[in-house]
Order: C-alpha cells, then sequence, then structure tokens
C-alpha cells in the first residue's frame, strides 16, 4: 500500500472520528476531494526531496568513495493527528488550514554516518535555489532539554503538477545514527509505555544523550584523524 492509500484510507474514517452532527459529516464530503490533491502534493514533495538526497549520497560516493547517508525515511502526518492537531488549536478542518498551519505534514528523516555529514547536507538542501528554508533548528549545537540532539529544517518544496507548480513544506530532519539511536529509544520509552517517566528516570535518559553525543564526537575525531581532515 502507498502512502497514498493509506492516507486516502485515514481520510475515509473521518466521519466517524469528526464530530459527529450534519454540519461537520457536510464539511467533510466537501473537503475530501482537496485533502486527496493535497495528500498528493506532500508525497509528490517528499519525492523531490528524496531524489535530490539520493543525487547528494551518489556524488559522495563518486568524489570521495563514501556514503554520508546511511538511510532515509519518510511518512506522512495520519489524518486522524492532522486533524487532531487542528482541533487542538481551534483552527476549522480545511486543507488550506491544515497547509497554512502544519508544517510537519511531510517529513523525512536522515541518517547520515557522522556529524560532519549533517551539516553538509543542510547546507546543499539550503543552498539549492528553488528550496526555501522556512525554518531550520540546529538541535545539535542546542541540544533539547531532554537531551534530543537532531538538524530540524522545514523546507519549501516546488512540485511540478501537470497544469501548475505548487509549493509544500517538508520538515526534514537530519541525524547521526547515533543520535537516531536515542531519539528511538527514548521515545518507546517516553511515549509507547504506559509507566510515569519520573525526573529521575529524564535525568538518566539525558545522561544517555549526552554519553552517546561524546561517542559521536569521538568518532568524527577519529575519521579526521584517519583521512588527515584536521
Ligand atoms: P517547534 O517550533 O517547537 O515545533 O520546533 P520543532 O518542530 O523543530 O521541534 P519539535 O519539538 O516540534 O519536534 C519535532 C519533532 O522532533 C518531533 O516530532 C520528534 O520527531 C522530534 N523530537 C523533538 N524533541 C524530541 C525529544 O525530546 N525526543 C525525541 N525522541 N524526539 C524529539
Ligand atoms: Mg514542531
Amino acid at each position: 500500500m502507498s502512502e497514498l492509500d493509506f492516507y486516502i484510507e485515514g481520510i475515509q474514517q473521518l466521519p466517524a472520528i469528526v464530530e459527529k452532527g450534519p454540519a461537520a459529516q457536510e464539511q467533510v464530503a466537501r473537503t475530501f476531494s482537496e485533502f486527496v490533491d493535497l495528500a498528493h502534493l506532500y508525497e509528490s514533495a517528499i519525492e523531490v526531496v528524496k531524489t535530490y538526497l539520493g543525487i547528494l549520497d551518489s556524488e559522495f560516493s563518486i568524489k570521495f568513495q563514501r556514503n554520508p547517508i546511511h538511510d532515509i525515511k519518510s511518512r506522512m502526518k495520519s489524518a486522524e493527528s492532522i486533524i487532531g492537531k487542528l482541533q487542538k488549536k481551534g483552527i476549522p478542518l480545511t486543507p488550506e488550514n491544515a497547509r497554512k498551519n502544519l508544517l510537519d505534514i511531510a517529513g523525512i528523516r536522515v541518517t547520515c554516518y557522522y556529524i560532519s555529514d549533517i551539516y553538509v547536507l543542510a547546507e546543499m538542501l539550503s543552498h539549492r535555489d528553488d528550496f526555501t528554508v522556512i525554518k531550520q533548528k540546529d538541535y545539535i549545537k542546542h541540544p533539547k532539554p531532554s537531551g534530543y540532539r537532531s538538524y530540524h529544517m522545514i523546507i519549501n518544496v516546488p512540485v511540478y503538477l501537470s497544469a501548475q507548480k505548487k509549493y509544500a513544506p517538508v520538515e526534514i530532519q537530519i541525524r547521526t545514527i547515533a543520535m537516531d539511536f536515542w531519539a528511538s529509544l527514548e521515545h518507546q520509552l517516553r511515549y509507547k509505555t504506559s509507566a510515569a517517566i519520573t525526573p529521575e528516570i529524564s535525568a538518566e535518559l539525558k545522561e544517555c544523550a549526552e554519553r552517546i553525543a561524546q561517542t559521536d564526537m569521538q568518532m568524527q575525531k577519529l575519521y579526521m584523524e584517519i583521512n588527515g581532515l584536521d
């Protein structure tokens, strides 16, 4: 099942999840096809970015005999969570409002080998003249209080459709394998388990993040030394 099919299936469940009542049902019916178009736009924007990242990765392997990218994953926010987020913000449920207010409907997560690879990719993404950086946050230089590290970018990406060019924002999270290891387990522990996360546990998780960051920096240093790059 493609991401688009998955998305459409989610949207088809809309009547059940939107507050019951004729007005809500009618609104869902009216906006359905617009949401499908929007889902297609976002899925295409993800493909544009993934294609570019793939080109950069192969160019690197030709020039430097090494791939900076370990893995690329992408996801579209589910219809349920788009609705949930709009409702939480008290914003009426329309495709236009989703597009304007939610910048993380299309998400790409890139894992790199070394910290320096993250900055090379972020630079390449921000210098493409048809990409516009809407927002970027360096949670590597400035980790979150949780200990979370990653480089976040939101880029407005052009998509050439049959009759026009449209733009869609794509959230790109770039991190090392080590940062991803921590973020995945921390996410599981924090959100997927029912047990309460005490301040002591949070402090220990943060300590793990710091230790992992130390190792990441040590591996970076070794890479530079071995390749005579310092
Ligand atoms: P905002 O402007 O505050 O929205 O900044 P942002 O979008 O750059 O960061 P936000 O806190 O919204 O985080 C976006 C995503 O980053 C989340 O959906 C997670 O995937 C990831 N993330 C952020 N903080 C953490 C964290 O503490 N732990 C983990 N595991 N992931 C995090
Ligand atoms: Mg956010």
